[in-house]
């Protein structure tokens, strides 16, 4: 039998032992391949954040900051007073050491309360970090505490697993260190949490591992794909860099026809009481 999921020690021996983007992206596949993976994400959450109207946010949190992919991103956007957080000491002092300027918390966001000080924020992003929040009251206690630190009007900007169709994949068992949640379970707890889901868009739809599908056929031709891109590339550099940019370039016509999309998908709420 598989050890149970314990969050902190799982994510403190992944970013202590390899604190670059394969420790939280795709593990198996080179940094090549993840840099390319991150890039098709950020697109997406630019292109939903525009759609939602946020520029550059007076005030933002990244939540889960992991290597701080996200803090650079609402850098690059102009984001005035940026606050990180994350559950490990591994990611907090990595990003205190490369970010001084900036202030990092660690703790836990399924914890009773955040840290002081987290109230009124224009922003919160929280990108691949709820998924791994697998016990239900932790996960709930998460977005009520996203939705209070929001203010009136305030954008949580997500990527999450939210399955629009049916996942066909492994049953969660307490060794699963995530949880793919129904959009009904999503809609659920954003609006306990005073949120309105605004968008859902699609990540990549080639870049990362297929979440749901409305048939089984289909999920399990899409998981022999990512079998296959794993085996054939693996943590191959090169590879990855030539296998990674064809993808790329194939996820951007596939982004213009895709609605929902088979993969992790790009989550706007916005906060209205
Ligand atoms: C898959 S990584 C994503 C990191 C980063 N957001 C990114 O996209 O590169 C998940 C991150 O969330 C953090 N994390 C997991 N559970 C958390 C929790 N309950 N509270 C705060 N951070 C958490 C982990 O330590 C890790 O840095």
């Amino acid at each position: 039998m598989n050890a149970t999921y314990e969050a902190r020690a799982y994510w403190e021996s992944l970013l202590g032992g390899k604190y670059s983007l394969r420790g939280v992206g795709y593990q198996g596949l080179s940094a090549s391949f993840n840099r390319l993976f991150y890039r098709s994400v950020a697109v997406a959450a630019a292109a939903a954040l525009d759609r939602a109207g946020v520029g550059a946010p007076r005030r933002v949190l990244d939540v889960g900051s992991g290597t701080g992919y996200w803090i650079d991103f609402w850098q690059r956007r102009g984001a005035g007073e940026i606050i990180g957080l994350d559950l490990t000491q591994a990611a907090v002092e990595g990003l205190r050491e490369r970010l001084p300027g900036i202030r990092f918390e660690q703790a836990d966001v399924g914890a009773e309360r955040l840290p002081g000080g987290l109230g009124e924020l224009d922003a919160i992003s929280a990108m691949s970090v709820l998924l791994h929040i697998t016990d239900e009251e932790r996960f709930r206690r998460a977005v009520a505490n996203l939705g209070a630190a929001l203010a009136p009007g305030g954008v949580l900007l997500l990527t999450e697993p939210v399955v629009v169709h049916r996942w066909w994949g492994r049953p969660f068992d307490e060794s699963s260190n995530s949880k793919a949640r129904p959009l009904g379970e999503w809609t659920d707890a954003l609006a306990a949490a005073g949120l309105r889901l605004e968008s859902l868009t699609p990540a990549t739809c080639l870049l990362a591992n297929t979440i749901d599908t409305r048939r089984p056929g289909t999920y399990r031709l899409a998981f022999r794909y990512w079998e296959a891109l794993n085996m054939g590339v693996g943590p191959r550099e090169r590879l990855g860099a030539v296998v990674g940019s064809t993808l790329y370039a194939l996820d951007r016509v596939a982004m213009r026809l895709a609605r929902t999309g088979p993969s992790t998908k790009i989550v706007v709420a916005r906060r209205v009481s």
